[in-house]
């Protein structure tokens, strides 16, 4: 179980994506993290598919998608085909088919993440991962639809259940990370970390970028 730096390309220059991307790539980063909202989950509307299939012809790196978005389900195919990486979806937008949800995305050959809201209880998610489909568990440390908010410290709890039940999953925390937050992502057992006007605020992002990654490996 590694440390993932995935800056979120949220707080990026959309007209320059792929020279953005690079960037980040040539500061360190590990993933990026791609924000996927319908205007409808969320009160925000971002990218798609045919983002995620141009930016993939500028670059290999892993595409770290979050869908934030009423229905899943018809994001899987539209996105295994433009090229992203891994797919996670919140629990809050699919409590009725979730085991159909993990099961195409696996099948489609994209890593498997679920996330869930600020007000949702781990334990929700424990069927998920216990089912073996799971290979990344997404912890919202803000509400969802926006960059450049605080973070919510009382979401660690949620963090620490899961490492403890699951020493090696992936577990991910996004919104409002940077230098002042990391510790306490990295102290409850966090080991992907999702940054946007953290690093893309920052004057040195590559320095930002290696802060967090010591942080999580000490
Ligand atoms: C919020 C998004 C985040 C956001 C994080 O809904 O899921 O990925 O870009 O931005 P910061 O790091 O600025 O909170
Ligand atoms: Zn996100």
């Amino acid at each position: 179980m590694s440390a993932k730096i995935a800056p979120s390309m949220l707080s990026s220059d959309f007209a320059n994506l792929a020279a953005e991307a690079q960037r980040m790539l040539d500061c360190g980063a590990d993933w990026l993290h791609m924000d996927i909202m319908d205007g409808h989950f969320v009160p925000n509307l971002t990218i798609g598919a045919p983002v995620i299939q141009s930016l993939r012809r500028h670059t290999s790196a892993y595409l770290d998608c979050h869908l934030m978005v009423t229905n899943p389900l018809d994001y899987v195919e539209p996105l295994a085909k433009a090229g992203a990486s891994g797919f996670t979806f919140h629990i809050e937008a699919s409590r009725d088919n979730w085991d159909r949800v993990s099961k195409k995305v696996k099948e489609s050959g994209m890593r498997v993440g679920v996330c869930l809201k600020p007000g949702t209880p781990v334990e929700e998610v424990f069927p998920l991962v216990d089912s073996g489909d799971v290979d990344l568990v997404l912890i919202m440390t803000v509400e969802p639809g926006f960059g450049g908010q605080k973070f919510i410290p009382e979401t660690m709890s949620k963090v620490k259940a899961l490492r403890s039940r699951y020493p090696s999953l992936d577990i991910e925390v996004d919104g409002g990370l940077g230098p002042s937050t990391i510790q306490q992502a990295a102290d409850a057992g966090a080991n992907c970390i999702v940054a946007g006007s953290s690093v893309f605020g920052a004057p040195d992002p590559a320095a930002v970028i290696s802060l967090m990654r010591n942080s999580v490996q000490t």
